[in-house]
C-alpha cells in the first residue's frame, strides 16, 4: 500500500489472569507504541487499539486456585494492567476489554453472521472429559504430549514449545489440568471453522504475496502449519466463562477464547469511534486502511491464520498489512514466566525506580526479541543506562543547556557565517528523520533506536570538535554559532526521540520550552507555521514534528528563551540492580521448594526395615581441622554415645546444637573421615537455599527410641 489513509494499530490484548512484565512489553506494547507515536509525529490518522482478554481457561484457573469468580480476577488484573500501560506511557486511543457489551456484542454478531452464511461446520464428536470435574476438557485445561515435538507438557490448544496448534484430542497421554485425571471421551457438538478451506487461499496470501516484506519467523511458522495442511477448528467450547454462543442450541457453549479475542480489535475501535463521533467502519473495511497487529511469537497462528480466516470468511474486512510478530525475552538466561513468577513485573519495576519509565522502555528496545530470543540482565539494563542515555544522550543535553544558560542566559544565540562543520553536521541532522523512518517503517525499532542514539552523538562529537568551552575566550562570536547548531541538534532529539522516548521527550521540551505548556515558543510556531496548515492534524499537540527536523534548520530560533539545565537520566548504581538480582536469587529458592526431585526406584518393605533410625541428642560438637564442612559429633542414642562425623558446618556453629535432638541412621557400616571414625549418619533436609534442618521429634522422646 503505497499511502495508505489511515492506520489501525492492534496490540495484543493481554489475557487477564496475572500483571505484565517486561516480556509484554519487549515484545508487543513498546514497539506497537512507538509505532504509533510515530506514525501520530507524521500527522496520520491512527486508531490504536487494545484492552484486556478477559475470557479463556486460565482465567477460570486462576479463579479456581484463588477461590474467587473468574469475574473478580478479571477485575482485578484489568485494573493493573490498565494503570501498568497508562504509566509506561504506552498511547493506546482505546483500551477496553471483552467482558464489556460491545465486544459481546459485536463478537456474537460476528458469530452469527458466519453461521447464516454456512461458514461453520457442525459437528457432534467425542471430546475429552473430567469425570471427576464434570467438565469437558479443551485448551488449557488439558496437559499432555505434543504429537507433533514430543514436548510432554503441551497444552490442547497450542504447544508452548513448537507453536503448534492443535486440538486437544489430538494430544498423546492427555492428562486434566483440574484434577490430574486420565479424561474419558465423550460427545459434544461443536461449530468448526474449516481452515482447509482457506489453506490455498492463505498459502497465496501471506507465504507467496508477503515472501518480501513479512518477517521471516512470520513467514516460517505459516509455512510450516500450510505445509502441514489446515484442519476444521472448533471455534465453540463445552465452558460457562466465556461469551454464549448466540443460536439455538447451543445451551451451555460459548465462543472460544481465539475467536472472540481478535474481535475485540474491532470492538475497541468501535468503543474508540463512538466515544470520538467517528466512523469506525473505515478503519476496518476501508480499503486503503493499514491494519498491523503487533504481537508476540506464541501468537502468530492466531494472527495468520486463524483470525484472516475469520474475516475472509466474513468477506467485508480488510487483511492486515503485516504481523511483526517478536520472539521471546528471556530474564537473567531462563524463560519468563508467570506461575514461577520468574519475571519483572511492570508495577513492581515502578515502586523501585520511580520515573524510570524511559529507562525501561529504552533497554528493551535496544535488546528488543525482533529476529531472536533476547535476554534481559540487570547488569545490561545499568550499562545501557549509564554508559548510553546518561553518556551520551543526557551528557550532551546537559552540556548544551549548561552552555546556554551559562554564556547567553538561556537565550539561543544568533548563528553567525556557518563553517563546513555546521552545514556538515546540520545537513546530517536533516537526514535522521528518514533514517530513522526507514527503520521504524520496517518494524526494526532497534535499528531505528540506534540511529537516534547516533545522532546524540553526532551532537556530542561537534561539542567535542568545536570546543565552545575553549572558544569562548579566543572567539565568542564564533561560540553562538556552535551553540545555535547545538541547540539545533538537542531540539531534534526532543522531537525524533517521542516514539522511543516519549517522557525524556517531553522533559526535554519543557527545558528547551518547545512544548506549549512549556511558555514563549510564538517563534517556533510561525517556523513551522506553513506545515501546521497543509498537513498537521489539529488535534497534535506537539509543535515541531517529524518533518520540521527533516526540512528546518531553525528548530528554535535565534533568542527564543529556555529554561534551566535539568538531568535528563541519573546513573544507576551496583547497589540498585544488586537488590533486582537478589530479588530474583529468592524467586528461584521459593520455586525451588516445590520443585521435588523425582522419586528414586522402589525398594520392598524388607529394604526399609533393615534401616535402624533412633533418636538422639548431640553431647558434643567439634570443627575437624582444614575442612569446611565436617563436624565431629558425640551423640547419645539411647544404646550409647558414639562418634558421628557429619557434614553441617556451614549450616552450624558447633556450640550452637549442643543438645539439639537428632534423628540418626545408627546401622550404617563405620567409615572413615577424615582420621575419624563415623559411626551412624544424622538425617538432615536439604533446603532450596543449601542450608540443613535437623530432622527432630517433637514433643518428649527419649534417646533411642525407634523412627519407623
Ligand atoms: O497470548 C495472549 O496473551 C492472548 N491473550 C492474546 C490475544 S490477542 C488477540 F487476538 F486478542
Ligand atoms: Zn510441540
Amino acid at each position: 500500500m503505497q499511502d495508505p489513509k489511515r492506520f489501525t494499530i492492534t496490540a495484543a490484548l493481554p489475557y487477564t489472569n496475572g500483571p505484565v512484565h517486561i516480556g509484554h512489553l519487549a515484545g508487543v506494547y513498546v514497539p506497537a507504541d512507538i509505532y504509533a507515536r510515530f506514525l501520530r509525529l507524521n500527522n496520520k490518522d491512527v486508531a490504536f487499539v487494545c484492552g484486556s482478554d478477559e475470557h479463556g481457561v486460565p482465567i477460570t484457573l486462576k479463579a479456581k486456585k484463588e477461590g474467587i469468580t473468574p469475574q473478580q480476577v478479571v477485575d482485578k488484573y484489568h485494573a493493573i494492567i490498565k494503570k501498568a500501560f497508562k504509566d509506561f506511557g504506552i498511547t493506546f486511543d482505546n483500551y477496553s476489554r471483552t467482558s464489556a457489551k460491545i465486544h459481546h456484542e459485536t463478537a456474537s454478531d460476528f458469530f452469527k453472521n458466519l453461521y447464516e452464511n454456512g461458514k461453520f461446520i457442525e459437528e457432534t464428536s467425542a471430546q475429552l472429559y473430567d469425570e471427576e470435574a464434570g467438565q469437558f476438557l479443551a485448551d488449557r485445561f488439558v496437559i499432555g504430549t505434543c504429537p507433533k515435538c514430543g514436548n510432554e507438557e503441551s497444552y490442547g490448544d497450542q504447544c508452548e514449545n513448537c507453536g503448534t496448534s492443535h486440538n486437544a484430542t489430538d494430544l498423546i497421554n492427555p492428562k486434566s489440568a483440574i484434577t490430574g485425571n486420565i479424561p474419558s471421551l465423550k460427545e459434544t457438538k461443536h461449530w468448526y471453522l474449516p481452515l482447509n478451506e482457506y489453506q490455498d487461499w492463505l498459502n497465496e496470501w501471506i507465504v507467496e504475496g508477503h515472501k518480501n516484506d513479512w518477517k521471516t519467523n512470520v513467514l516460517g511458522q505459516v509455512k510450516s502449519w500450510t505445509t502441514d495442511g489446515l484442519k476444521p477448528r472448533a471455534v465453540t467450547r463445552d465452558l460457562d466463562w466465556g461469551i454464549p454462543v448466540p443460536i439455538d442450541g447451543a445451551e451451555g457453549k460459548v465462543l472460544y477464547v481465539w475467536f472472540d479475542a481478535p474481535i475485540g480489535y474491532i470492538s475497541s475501535t468501535k468503543e474508540w469511534a463512538k466515544r470520538e463521533g467517528k466512523d469506525w467502519e473505515p478503519y476496518w473495511k476501508g480499503q486503503n486502511t493499514k491494519l498491523v497487529h503487533f504481537i508476540g511469537k506464541d501468537n502468530i497462528v492466531f494472527h495468520c491464520i486463524i483470525f484472516p480466516s475469520m474475516l475472509k470468511a466474513d468477506g467485508n474486512y480488510i487483511l492486515p498489512t503485516n504481523v511483526p510478530a517478536n520472539e521471546f525475552l528471556n530474564l537473567e538466561g531462563d524463560k519468563i514466566s508467570t506461575s514461577k513468577n520468574w519475571a519483572v513485573w511492570l508495577h513492581e519495576y515502578l515502586e523501585d525506580f520511580p520515573e524510570k519509565q524511559d529507562v525501561l522502555r529504552y533497554v528493551l528496545t535496544a535488546n528488543a526479541p525482533e529476529t531472536k530470543d533476547n535476554d534481559f540482565t540487570w547488569k545490561d539494563f545499568q550499562a545501557r543506562n549509564n554508559n548510553e542515555l546518561v553518556a551520551i544522550f543526557g551528557n550532551f543535553i546537559n552540556r548544551v543547556v549548561v552552555l546556554t544558560n551559562k554564556y547567553y542566559d538561556g537565550k539561543v544565540p544568533p548563528k553567525g557565517d556557518f563553517s563546513e562543520v555546521d552545514t556538515e553536521t546540520l545537513k546530517k541532522l536533516n537526514e535522521y528523520p528518514q533514517i530513522i523512518s526507514n527503520s521504524i517503517e520496517r518494524y526494526r525499532f532497534r535499528e531505528a533506536l540506534s540511529e537516534l542514539m547516533n545522532l546524540a552523538r553526532l551532537g556530542n562529537k561537534y561539542l567535542a570538535d568545536e570546543e565552545p568551552w575553549k572558544q569562548i575566550k579566543i572567539n565568542p562570536e564564533r561560540v553562538e554559532t556552535i551553540m545555535f547548531v547545538a541547540l539545533q541538534i538537542a531540539s531534534a532529539l526532543a522531537t525524533l526521540s517521542e516514539p522511543f522516548l516519549p517522557f525524556t521527550s517531553n522533559k526535554l521540551k519543557t527545558i528547551l520550552r518547545l512544548n506549549e505548556s512549556g511558555g514563549t515558543t510564538d517563534v517556533v510556531i510561525s517556523v513551522s507555521k506553513e506545515i501546521a496548515t497543509t498537513q498537521k492534524n489539529e488535534s497534535r499537540k506537539d509543535v515541531l514534528g517529524w518533518d520540521d527536523v527533516a526540512l528546518n534548520h531553525e528548530l528554535i530560533p535565534a533568542g527564543h528563551q529556555i529554561g534551566k539545565a535539568e538531568l535528563l537520566f541519573s546513573k544507576i548504581e551496583d547497589a540498585d540492580v544488586q537488590k533486582q538480582i537478589d530479588k530474583l536469587e529468592a524467586t528461584k529458592i521459593e520455586n525451588k521448594v516445590f520443585v521435588a526431585e523425582p522419586q528414586k526406584d522402589t525398594i520392598e518393605f524388607d529394604d526399609f526395615t533393615k534401616l535402624d533410625i533412633r533418636i538422639g541428642t548431640i553431647l558434643e560438637a567439634t570443627k575437624i581441622p582444614k575442612t569446611k564442612k565436617l563436624l565431629q559429633l558425640k551423640v547419645d542414642v539411647g544404646i550409647d554415645v558414639r562418634t558421628i562425623v557429619s557434614g553441617i558446618a556451614e549450616s552450624f556453629k558447633p556450640e550452637d546444637i549442643i543438645g539439639q535432638k537428632v534423628s540418626v541412621l545408627v546401622n550404617l557400616a563405620p567409615r572413615k573421615l577424615r582420621g575419624v571414625e563415623s559411626q551412624g549418619m544424622i538425617l538432615m533436609a536439604d533446603t532450596p537455599n543449601g542450608k540443613l534442618v535437623f530432622i527432630e521429634p517433637e514433643g518428649e522422646v527419649s534417646n533411642g527410641e525407634s523412627v519407623s
